[in-house]
């Protein structure tokens, strides 16, 4: 019994300071091996006479148990703490700083083109459009505009081939015959777009936009081609009054055609529309000529309408206060960022319309 007591003590004692695994399992082996301690009191018990053997296998039993149990716990300690040991030393760092976020910005000429679509469609005008590579029919013969016609070089077209077959499309007109061609009359569409031509200053680009206007019915008149555009100039500039004139011009689709200005001043270096005594061109205009409609299989005694072609980077520079076309096209990063739109501030005309 004694020695029981005593061997308990010790090894409580032993166990309870500070251990690595081998010397636990070396106190392990001292105990419970084939020579350990508790083992060879076990071999005793046969010697054990009377009451009191049950008493000291009973003894030697919990003893036996209380150390096991502390014999495991403390591997299990000593586990977990080498386990979390490892875990900070071999610790990976897998964070990554954030990169940069950029937010883009919409383009003022997509804006504006945005803006032309959704101001036409509460009108009932829907969006039509067609490729910036065209046929020379499309372009030109179907629009009235036969071969040598003047008004084929003051385009300045970029043909694509020797036999002038193909071209980048000088205007978005004929995107007013891809439509007629393709769908029965009524036609009341826009289509924008870009547009080519030779040229390059301050105010010209060999790359443009334009958004085309074709209203064709029973009995569309000239009257109504005034005051859809009076209705559009003023809803584009955000204006209740607005001065507009419609100049005589020619143009081989339309017939009579026109020019419109629109009247502006200039107020501490801004432009101010609706006011003034200076004009602006922005765009041409009339009634589709018959010849046109006879091209695209419709009845130029039944129906009649009318057509326009603005040029969208004018307005936009107009609209936005820039004054050199060029910019627009030359991707640089500081200017969109300046007059670029943030894609989630909407402005005050948009109607959710998206392109
Ligand atoms: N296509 C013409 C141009 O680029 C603009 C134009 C004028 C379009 C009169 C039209 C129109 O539809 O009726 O100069």
């Amino acid at each position: 019994m004694l020695d029981l007591k005593k061997i308990r003590e010790e090894y409580i004692s032993k166990l309870n300071s500070k251990l690595n695994l081998l010397q636990v399992n070396q106190l392990k082996a001292d105990l419970l091996g084939k020579n350990g301690l508790i083992s060879n009191q076990f071999k005793k018990i046969g010697s054990i006479k009377g009451s009191e053997r049950k008493k000291y296998s009973s003894e030697l039993n919990n003893i036996k148990d209380e150390l096991l149990d502390l014999i495991n716990s403390k591997i299990n300690e000593i586990e977990i703490s080498d386990i979390n040991e490892k875990l900070q030393k071999e610790k990976v760092d897998i964070t990554l700083p954030e990169r940069p976020f950029l937010r883009g910005k919409i383009h003022p000429v997509s804006q504006t083109i945005d803006e032309i679509s959704s101001i036409f469609s509460e009108i009932g005008f829907s969006v039509e459009e067609g490729p910036d590579v065209e046929n020379e029919y499309n372009n030109f013969t179907a629009l009235n505009t036969p071969e040598h016609h003047p008004a084929r070089d003051m385009h300045d077209t970029f043909y694509l081939d020797e036999k002038k077959q193909k071209l980048l499309r000088t205007h978005t007109s004929p995107v007013q015959i891809r439509t007629m061609l393709r769908d029965k009359p009524p036609f009341k569409i826009i289509a924008p777009g870009r547009t080519y031509r030779s040229d390059s200053d301050q105010t010209h680009a060999p790359m443009f936009h334009q958004v085309e206007g074709l209203y064709i019915d029973k009995d569309i008149n000239m009257g109504h081609l005034k005051g859809c555009l009076n209705y559009f100039i003023k809803e584009f500039f955000e204006v209740n009054k607005i001065k507009m004139r419609f100049r005589p011009s020619h143009f081989p689709f339309t017939e009579p055609s026109a020019e419109v200005d629109i009247g502006y001043k200039i107020k501490d270096g801004k432009i101010i529309i609706g006011e003034g005594d200076k004009w602006l061109e922005i765009l041409g205009c009339g009634m589709v000529h018959p010849n046109v409609l006879k091209n695209v299989k419709v009845d130029p005694e039944k129906f009649q309408g009318y057509a326009f072609g603005i040029g969208i980077d004018r307005l936009a520079m107009l609209k936005y206060g820039i004054n050199d076309l060029r910019a627009f096209f030359e991707c640089d990063y500081r200017w969109l960022n300046h007059f670029g739109f943030d894609p989630l501030d909407v402005p005050t005309n948009y109607r959710g319309l998206s392109r």
